[in-house]
């Protein structure tokens, strides 16, 4: 399962990339605008900043929300860095831009999946991912992870090549339910990716270690 951090905040991404597990990033608006990111130029030069940090798989999301828009955007970004994977909302007009950049063989991340319908029509197109919001669901009742497993189940009935990259995860425990259901990737907070870590036991266990160590060394 590949690792994403959802941000665009530079220092967590570098913390992130240091932990060696990580296999890109997701930005969206709402996460450029909160770390004061305005401006065309700006955020251009940030997700360039972006690019330098990790490996690959840096989603940029388009502003535009009509077709000709979206292709003008999103081949801006795509041509800024070959790790730039388009972020195209599931909107009609977003869904015929990925069909557009499927073949031109641009990358493309298919934005708000809120149902297995929306998914089994990105996945038609060619997205490469598919972006369901699992915490935002589950904020409101409904339970986000069927939505995972149902949506699971459609691509490999078909043998869809698109990935579900589950969205929208607020802690440690979405990330292994995810990665239980099967889901490609996950994009997270740095919180619950290093939530990943932590285990009372581990650290008891650590200390324990320690300290016999230095009584049978005499320290
Ligand atoms: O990047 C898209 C998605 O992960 C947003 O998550 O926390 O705003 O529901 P959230």
């Amino acid at each position: 399962m590949k690792f994403f951090i959802d941000t665009a905040n530079l220092n967590q991404i570098k913390e992130a990339q240091d932990l060696g597990v990580l296999d890109g990033v997701t930005t969206n608006p709402s996460l450029m605008a909160k770390e004061g990111i305005t401006g065309d130029e700006n955020i251009i030069n940030h997700y360039k900043a972006i690019c330098e940090i990790v490996d690959d798989n840096v989603s940029a999301e388009v502003i535009a929300t009509d077709y000709e828009g979206i292709v003008k955007e999103g081949e801006a970004l795509a041509a800024l860095n070959p790790k730039i994977v388009v972020k195209v909302p599931m909107i009609k007009e977003g869904l015929k831009a990925i069909k557009y950049f499927s073949s031109k063989g641009i990358r493309t991340n298919c934005t708000l999946i809120f149902s297995p319908a929306q998914a089994l029509l990105a996945a038609k197109a060619g997205a490469t991912y598919v972006s369901p919001f699992l915490g935002r669901l589950d904020d409101i009742s409904t339970d986000g992870l069927t939505l995972i497993e149902d949506i699971r189940l459609i691509f490999d009935n078909y043998g869809y090549e698109t990935q579900i990259l589950a969205a929208s995860i607020r802690g440690p425990l979405h990330i292994v339910a995810c990665a239980k259901i099967g889901a490609d990737v996950i994009t997270a907070p740095l919180s619950a990716i290093t939530g990943l870590l932590k285990h009372p036991l581990t650290d008891n266990g650590l200390a324990t270690f320690l300290a016999d160590h230095a009584k049978a060394s005499g320290k």
